[in-house]
């Protein structure tokens, strides 16, 4: 049977460090606050007008590629996931596409929206796909610019402070080896609570979801409904996020979605050398940590350095977890995520 390996990582992080220091120049938080509350350190903001969610991308692709070896011409399949995409459309897919050079070859470009779980959502794809002996070279890219559109005055210190930019790739492809490469997948949603953690301006729902008194639609029969100036002057055009919601239900739906994918494979926790989680607060993974019993040396955390960067935070961790020797070949590592949506996930997969 065929099973899809990990041939190539690779991750692209922007030059520019910003200290929870620099923070509390443009808002009322503290060095304390955020160390406390998520561990959070630093995190790096892209590059304004030379820096973008798919030039990142790209830049963590070319890594993956490098890697193990693989032309851009090779690539077959692309999957782009990030909730911060250049456009509103078209998406990064193809924006990587054209950064990449491979416009010519005319591969399809798929772009994936589930925000943390992006990147686990997109590693089932390309699963099924390689499987089936569809594809070959899928590159799978997760890259997020968040800091251009976050609210860096006091009203969104709750978000802001948490988020950073950044980008994570790998290169898949298919393994005669039974034993080795992704043995499970599982992917979760429930849209009850969408808006809980959410960026719902701009975009075409005029109202529907949530009443539209609150949003100042102009009184026209067409248009007006997308961006308006209620949306600007009340700043309703940041995410918006209820913390606390969303760290019970991920302190709840992290330990279940891992236990979900070593069930299906027949292992216990003792089992995995490596447990990389979505990094969204390193509060919730000591948390998911001692409900599974596991050792500090089987859970990775690098939130410290980057914040939290959304869908692009499971590969940029699994990279430096293989660049630092935490896990290598025949090792059992376990991705999971948890997010917006909400939506979670799980992966083991056997180096
Ligand atoms: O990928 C998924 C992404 N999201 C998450 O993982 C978030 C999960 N949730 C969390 O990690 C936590 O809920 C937060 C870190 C966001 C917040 O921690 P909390 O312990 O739940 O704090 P809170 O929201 O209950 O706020 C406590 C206080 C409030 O002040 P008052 O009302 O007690 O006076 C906030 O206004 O902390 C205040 N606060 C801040 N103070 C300093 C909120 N943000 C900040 C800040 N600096 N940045």
């Amino acid at each position: 049977m065929l099973r899809t390996k990990i041939a190539g990582m690779g991750y692209y992080v922007p030059e520019k460090v910003v200290t929870n220091f620099d923070l509390m120049k443009m808002m009322d938080t503290s060095d304390e606050w955020i160390q406390e509350r998520s561990g959070i350190i630093e995190r790096r903001y892209a590059k304004k007008h030379e820096e973008t969610t798919s030039t990142m991308g790209a830049a963590a692709a070319r890594m993956a590629m490098d890697s193990c070896g693989v032309n851009p011409e090779e690539i077959d399949f692309i999957i782009f996931a990030t909730l911060s995409p250049d456009y509103f459309f078209p998406g990064c897919g193809v924006l990587a596409q054209r950064a990449l050079g491979i416009s010519k070859k005319e591969i399809p470009a798929l772009d994936i929206r589930n925000q943390c779980s992006g990147f686990i959502y997109g590693l089932e794809v390309a699963d099924q796909f390689i499987k089936t002996g569809k594809y070959k070279n899928i590159l799978l890219i997760a890259s997020e610019l968040q800091s251009h559109g976050l609210d860096f005055t006091t009203r969104g210190r709750n978000v802001s402070v948490l988020f950073g930019d950044g980008a994570g790739a790998v290169l898949l492809q298919p393994t005669e080896d039974d034993g080795k490469g992704i043995l499970t997948t599982h992917l979760h949603s429930d849209g009850t609570e969408a808006e809980v953690l959410s960026l719902i301006n701009p975009g075409s729902h005029s109202g529907y979801h949530l009443g539209k008194e609150q949003f100042g639609y102009p009184d026209i029969e067409y248009g007006g409904a997308f961006i308006t100036d209620k949306m600007f002057n009340e700043h309703m055009l940041f995410p918006q996020m209820d913390g606390q919601a969303v760290f019970k239900k991920a302190v709840t739906k992290f330990p279940e979605v891992i236990h979900e994918a070593l069930k299906a494979a027949g292992y216990s926790t003792q089992d995995v050398k490596l447990v990389i989680p979505h990094q969204a607060n390193l509060r919730i993974s000591q948390f998911v940590q001692r409900l599974l019993r596991l050792t500090d040396d089987q859970m990775y955390n690098n939130i410290q350095k980057y914040g939290n960067t959304t869908a692009a935070s499971i590969p940029i961790a699994m990279c430096e977890a293989k660049q630092e020797g935490r896990f290598a070949e025949g090792d059992l590592v376990c991705l999971a995520a948890f997010g917006s949506g909400f939506t979670w996930a799980s992966a083991l997969i056997r180096f």
